[in-house]
């Protein structure tokens, strides 16, 4: 019988203990290189061209995780998702992504791929309808991430599936948001999963890494891109990575328990013009998230009613932390307009829903309660400011 999957994020797919030393916690190997033929069953060689022994055990529990045939891990996320659209695009080709992309991807379109003539074209990923209109005959890649950064906008992803086949583009999606307990987009007929495996899938804030999941045929290019580009991960993260997803469960269940309370206790609270959630009915995805992503991790956004409020706010919190990134143990806040999406100009940023009062929070796995108290306190005090509240 297979294993749940809490037992496999702690042992991993195979049944026993592999580690011949006996020790219950593997070595880590830092080698950079191997003896030719030293193990009979596969050839390892040398660290970058991803065969050494702890990437290639560490892959084989993602792939597991994820439900892919094969998984390859990255030196961060932009490697795994650099690699993976270079492997899949020629100059010429085209691809269809979401409007609303995490910052360093929108960069890479823009300014990597557009200079080797791949051109992209940006769509409303939760209106199927207008997706045709973009299509062009040289279009490869229908590219979208499961829950938008940062006001968690869920794509309507079965309706990116069909329109892949429908049109012989392959479907890559980013779920870092999601992680692989939130989505299962290769259940669902994506062709490559993408995480930044840097944010809840490590958990602890200290570490970069990336990987790609899905299935041999559509993972063996983009193997070959990852050694020719030189975007492996090292032996000592790939440990801490490893490390971290035994507790993946826990930290997520935590991780989306304290997102929707804390959504749940902010609502209506006079600093803020709105909290948004997928979880909170007036949410625009709340029905898809239902159904597609129902815990959907410690993510949420609180818009306050100006960029000194949203500020003053975030100099008032004593638990969270004032710091990009997401996914980790310890509740971290950002103000997008200033991190995640600063190299947006200001109209640009308002298309997307995007002010200086939004801030973006990551919630850690602190108690419920103090979080919200440390949250009420710091909005308090925001809303306390003379002159601010207009
Ligand atoms: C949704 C998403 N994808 C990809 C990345 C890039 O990951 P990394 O920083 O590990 O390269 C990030 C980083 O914040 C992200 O939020």
């Amino acid at each position: 019988m297979k294993r749940h999957l809490d037992t496999r994020l702690v042992h991993g797919p195979a049944d026993g203990h592999s580690e011949p030393s006996g020790a219950v916690v593997g070595p880590v190997h830092l080698s950079s290189s191997w003896r030719m033929g030293s193990d009979p069953d596969r050839p390892l060689r040398y660290q970058r061209l991803g065969n050494a022994p702890d990437q290639l055990d560490l892959e084989a529990r993602i792939a597991d995780l994820c439900g892919g045939e094969r998984a390859l891990l990255f030196a961060s996320g932009m490697a795994a998702i650099s690699s993976t659209l270079l492997a899949i695009l020629q100059a010429g080709d085209a691809l269809l992504v979401s409007r609303t992309l995490y910052g360093g991807t929108q960069a890479l379109l823009d300014r990597d791929l557009a200079r080797f003539g791949v051109r992209h074209q940006a769509v409303d990923a939760t209106r199927p309808e207008q997706w045709a209109a973009a299509l062009t005959p040289n279009c490869r890649v229908f590219y979208v991430e499961a829950l938008s950064n940062p006001l968690l906008e869920v794509p309507e992803l079965e309706a990116v599936v069909a329109f892949c086949r429908a049109h012989g583009l392959r479907s890559v999606i980013d779920a870092t948001f999601a992680t692989p307990l939130g989505l299962r987009p290769l259940d669902l007929g994506f062709d490559v999963e993408l995480h930044s495996a840097t944010k809840a899938m490590a958990g602890h804030s200290d570490l970069i890494a990336g990987v790609a999941i899905g299935q041999d045929e559509v993972l063996a290019p983009i193997s070959s891109e990852r050694d020719r580009l030189g975007g492996h991960l090292d032996p000592l993260s790939a440990f801490l990575l490893g490390r971290g997803l035994k507790t993946l469960s826990l930290r997520f269940g935590r991780q989306s328990a304290n997102a929707l309370a804390l959504a749940r206790a902010l609502e209506g609270h006079p600093a803020l013009v709105e909290v948004c959630h997928p979880g909170l009915p007036r949410h625009p995805s709340h029905l898809r998230a239902q159904r597609l992503i129902p815990q959907s991790g410690g993510m949420l956004a609180l818009r306050c009613h100006s960029g000194a409020q949203a500020e003053a706010a975030l100099a008032a919190l004593r638990i969270a932390l004032s710091a990009p990134s997401l996914g980790g143990v310890e509740t971290l806040v950002s103000r997008p307009v200033a991190t995640s999406h600063a190299g947006l100009d200001e109209a640009a940023q308002r298309a997307l829903g995007l002010d200086p009062g939004l801030l973006r929070v990551s919630c850690g796995i602190e108690d419920a309660d103090d979080l919200i108290a440390d949250f009420r306190q710091a909005l308090d005090a925001a809303s306390a400011l003379d002159g601010l509240h207009a």
